[in-house]
């Protein structure tokens, strides 16, 4: 009988695991759950006899991968897999995977709610700011970003995007406006909301210069990685910069100094809490364990992104 294994540090809504396991029990397998372990060691261990593993921002690395010889899928239930050693995956012939859009509103609400709570002053009776009729910048147009552009929209701000990986046209088609540069979307907007992932090209990208380009009464929404930032830089800027503000779903490395210097002109979640909603635990998750089963029963590689 073949296994499948959640394990998951950071768990998934109660709701959401009931219906993953009713997916993984349908299709006659086994299932173990591993949630808010204290150890890396806790999900070497648990791998070693999982045939299919489902995970969150679990770190999935070469250890992991090379501590089992029965996995033969890893699903990470969200969009960024930049948690999966993929070139050890690869190596050792196991398929990963994500589960691209499901968590994607959830993602979006976060960022708009965050940047509602910093144009309010965090709500301490002091007068705030409105989003209606400013600017916002979609730095790469996926699936959060769409979501963020159309609430955006409902605020009444103006929507712009830039994204080298997704064509003006198809832009334009979502009803936003599409700029040709990076640099052209910072200097046209007051807000910018990040939605690139975290890989070689993008870590510490956003430093200095590019947010140097941002108009008066700057704010920087990240809901995307904490690493895409040069946090040194971040720090200069914003002693550098009065009116700039820094919101993040993740606290950065440097929180604390921010935390000190840079009082009201920031906002970071505890822990990533961008998915952390019932419904997008539930379409991550049971996505994630119908991938598994589709990719056991039918062959199904089509969400794999390390072909
Ligand atoms: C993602 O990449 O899907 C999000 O960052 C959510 O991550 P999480 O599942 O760890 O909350």
């Amino acid at each position: 009988m073949k296994k499948v294994l959640v394990a998951t540090e950071k768990p998934f809504a109660p709701a959401a695991v009931e219906q993953i396991k009713m997916v993984v029990d349908e299709a006659g397998y086994e299932f173990e759950l591993l949630e808010k372990y204290a150890e890396h060691a806790d999900l070497v261990n648990a791998v070693k006899t999982a045939d299919a593993v489902i995970v969150r921002s679990d770190k999935v690395t070469e250890d992991v991968i090379a501590g089992t010889d029965t996995m033969k899928i890893v699903v990470r239930a969200g969009a960024g897999y930049d948690n999966v050693d993929l070139a050890a995956a690869t190596a050792k012939g196991v398929v990963v995977m994500n589960t691209p859009g499901q968590n994607s509103n959830a993602v979006a609400e976060l960022a708009l709610g965050m940047m509602i709570s910093l144009a309010r002053n965090g709500y301490n009776g002091k007068a705030g700011t409105e989003l209606r009729g400013k600017n916002i910048g979609i730095h790469a147009f996926g699936n959060v970003g769409r979501y963020v552009s159309q609430i955006a929209k409902g605020f009444g701000m103006n929507v712009y995007a830039f994204d080298p990986f997704v064509s003006a046209e198809t832009i334009k088609e979502a009803g936003v406006t599409p700029v040709d540069t990076a640099d052209e979307l910072y200097s046209t907007c007051q807000y910018i909301s990040l939605h690139i992932p975290a890989n070689d090209k993008t870590k510490k990208s956003i430093g200095k210069e590019i947010l140097g380009k941002m108009p008066k009464g700057a704010v920087l929404v990240n809901t995307a990685r904490k690493e895409v930032i040069n946090e040194e830089e971040l720090l200069e800027f914003m002693a550098e910069r009065s009116d700039f503000g820094y919101i993040s779903d993740i606290a950065p490395d440097c929180a604390a100094e921010i935390a000190e210097k840079f009082d009201g002109r920031y906002f970071f979640t505890p822990k990533k809490m961008g998915a952390q909603t019932a419904e997008a635990n539930i379409n991550a998750g049971v996505a994630a364990a119908e991938q598994i089963r589709d990719f056991f029963e039918k062959g199904d590689t089509s969400c794999q992104v390390n072909k």
